[in-house]
């Protein structure tokens, strides 16, 4: 069997739509632009390829966008002045600090000071208390993204076998989380997990956030699941850099019913659901009617 492939590209660009349409009603209906501030600070080249990208995406889809481009060297208070202005700033919606940050600058400290309904990340303490307690709340971009090509796929998830291979705060545990909203059974696997493939192979639909090339294999999955590969590793194959997920893509993609690819899988979604919170953000901030299939 060959997986039927998940185009993320194609998925993004439509969100990428619905948002630029609500975004027009906005701007015509209610004289409201949403604004997306993002704060990059010191030089680190793969940051800076992501804020360039953000920026002209949310440009792209006709809302403002802010770029802070701090030195390295800035000091915690310096940043936290700047992110307590945007908090203040109306015609700021979503704030995005990228990381990571240079290391004299506590990171927890600095996402807890962006105000929580401007969280565009979904970083933010009060928001992961929400999403765990299932209330409204701003949820991480990548993992929405994830759960929004699972919806597509399958239309419910409601009693699915869910194992998210990966705990980190950005990706594993959220994911987990909104796999659980709609009622998956979840298990979340990680590097001191006993016989990972075993618990692998139990699962309907396999999320790989570990951050290690091509480490799932085809043998680990069983017959038809969904595989989400939310890696992006860049390897080095036959003298050539290449991107590859976390997932085996050619034994992977044998057994799986459906699978993302790497690139244009979970990658081009991550963006356009940053878009899609600036939008939910700045509905909320105005107390209009969120837009629908763009959240959790
Ligand atoms: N660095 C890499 N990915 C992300 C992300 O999604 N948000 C932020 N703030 N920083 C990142």
């Amino acid at each position: 069997m060959s997986a039927q492939i998940i185009d993320g590209k194609a998925f993004a660009a439509t969100v990428r739509e619905k948002v630029a349409g609500h975004v027009a009603r906005l701007k015509e209906e209610n004289g409201i632009t949403p604004g997306l501030a993002v704060v990059l600070v010191g030089e680190d080249p793969a940051s800076q390829v992501y804020v360039r990208s953000k920026g002209k995406q949310t440009v792209e889809v006709g809302m403002n966008s802010y770029e802070h481009k701090l030195d390295a060297d800035t000091s915690e208070a310096d940043l936290l002045a700047l992110v307590d202005q945007l908090n203040n700033d109306p015609s700021v919606h979503g704030i995005l600090v990228q990381l990571p940050l240079p290391g004299h600058l506590d990171e927890d400290l600095v996402i807890n000071s962006i105000a929580p309904e401007k969280d565009v990340d979904g970083f933010h303490i009060s928001n992961v208390g929400l999403l765990g307690t299932g209330q409204k709340s701003m949820v991480p971009c990548t993992p929405l993204g994830s759960l929004m090509m699972l919806r597509d796929h399958h239309g419910s998830l409601s009693g699915m076998d869910a194992v998210v291979i990966g705990r980190s705060n950005i990706v594993g545990k959220p994911m987990a989380q909104l796999l659980l909203g709609d009622s998956c059974t979840v298990t979340i696997a990680h590097s001191r997990t006993k016989d990972l493939p075993d618990v692998v192979r139990r699962a309907d639909i396999v999320v790989a956030a570990v951050g290690r090339p091509e480490m799932v294999q085809g043998d680990w999955i069983k017959e038809g699941a969904t595989v989400i590969d939310v890696g992006i590793n860049r390897i080095e194959r036959d003298g050539k850099n290449v991107l590859v997920g976390d997932v085996d893509f050619a034994s992977t993609s044998q057994r799986a019913g459906a699978i993302t690819p790497v690139p244009g899988g979970v990658g081009p979604m991550t963006i356009a659901c940053l878009l899609a919170n600036t939008v939910t953000a700045c509905c909320r901030a105005n107390g209009l009617a969120e837009p629908e299939g763009l959240t959790a």
